[in-house]
């Protein structure tokens, strides 16, 4: 029979244990970062510091995606906090499982960590977002996990957690203030806004028609990705505390197109068209880019945050 994740995850400590250098073996916090977000791995100083390739952790999966590299990071952030840091995720839409996709939060939970923070690239659902502004996440709508495809489906691993775990309050009331108050003491620096907002966790990897755009801003949900979700609900299921943050790299499409209407069509040249089907439209470079723009924002305000709690 397959080996449980518990086991698993147990593989993947020993590895690290019997190769982290003894101040790195016990961080505080760790940090997961998003499409383009990896920077924050750059305030770790040169020594302590550890580095190993999901290629090389036992169970880790591995990473497909231009734009995104995988490794895990273990150091003094700022100099400061003992963190671990994974710099690139692996995304369901890859082809991994959902447990798969949810093996790091386990093997952190193992390490004794109590408190993980999630960044992301999102769209922006929500008419009043704008690309690069940051949102502190306060709930999610996951409708793969309300249909089944769910990273606690399966016999419960109570090593872990309990079999129906409540995600009312999920998203960390400390942490969201703590975010807040952080992005305050820095707010003269940037015209940048800082929301709370819903995240909707969509599957992938295409992007989403207007329709579904509009469907999922209509069922409450403010930004839309592909990542964050299912990794949340496995932290949540071990106790571990978590903050999440979004950065909307793109509006995500609302406005209909016009249809049914056959003299709308006939009277517009093909330009005309081409440029209604164009606007908004979501692309991969594009999602890279505003987040290389608005990262350092987004890595300082995780950074504050992180110093304000534990370097006291
Ligand atoms: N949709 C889904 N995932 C995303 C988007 C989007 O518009 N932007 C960045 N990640």
């Amino acid at each position: 029979t397959e080996a449980s994740l518990f086991d698993k995850a147990k593989d993947t400590i020993e590895f690290l244990k019997s190769r982290l250098p003894s101040p790195l073996l016990a961080p505080r916090v760790a940090i997961v970062c998003g499409s383009g977000l990896g920077g924050l791995a750059d305030t770790v100083h040169s020594s302590p510091k550890a580095e190993y390739d999901y290629s090389d952790i036992p169970h880790f999966p591995q990473l497909t995606v231009t734009g995104h590299s995988g490794k895990l990071v273990f150091g003094l952030l700022a100099g400061k906090v003992p963190a671990v840091l994974m710099v690139g995720r692996a995304h369901f839409y890859e082809g991994h499982s959902i447990d798969q996709v949810t093996f790091p939060i386990r093997v952190f939970k193992l390490m004794g960590i109590e408190t993980i923070f999630l960044t992301n690239a999102a769209g922006g659902l929500n008419p009043e977002y704008a690309v690069g502004d940051i949102v502190v996440l306060n709930d999610h709508i996951f409708l793969a996990g309300l249909a089944g495809i769910h990273p606690l489906r399966g016999p419960n691993e109570p090593e872990f957690g309990v079999r129906f775990p409540a995600l009312s309050d999920a998203y960390d009331l400390e942490l969201r203030c703590s975010v807040h108050n952080a992005w305050k003491s820095k707010a003269s620096e940037t015209s940048r806004r800082l929301h709370e907002g819903v995240y909707a966790f969509v599957g992938g990897p295409s992007y989403e028609t207007r329709a579904e755009c509009r469907m999922l801003h209509l069922l409450g949900a403010d930004v839309v990705g592909m990542s964050t979700v299912p990794e949340i609900v496995v932290a949540r299921h071990c106790g571990i505390r978590v903050a999440a943050l979004s950065l909307v790299t793109n509006k995500a499409v609302l406005s209909p197109v016009p249809r049914g209407d056959d003299s709308f069509l006939h009277t517009r040249d093909a330009d005309e068209l081409g440029a209604i089907m164009t606007e908004g439209k979501a692309n991969h470079e594009e999602v890279i880019e505003a987040g290389r723009a608005a990262a350092f924002d987004m890595q300082m305000l995780v950074q504050a945050v992180v110093l304000n709690m534990w370097a006291a």
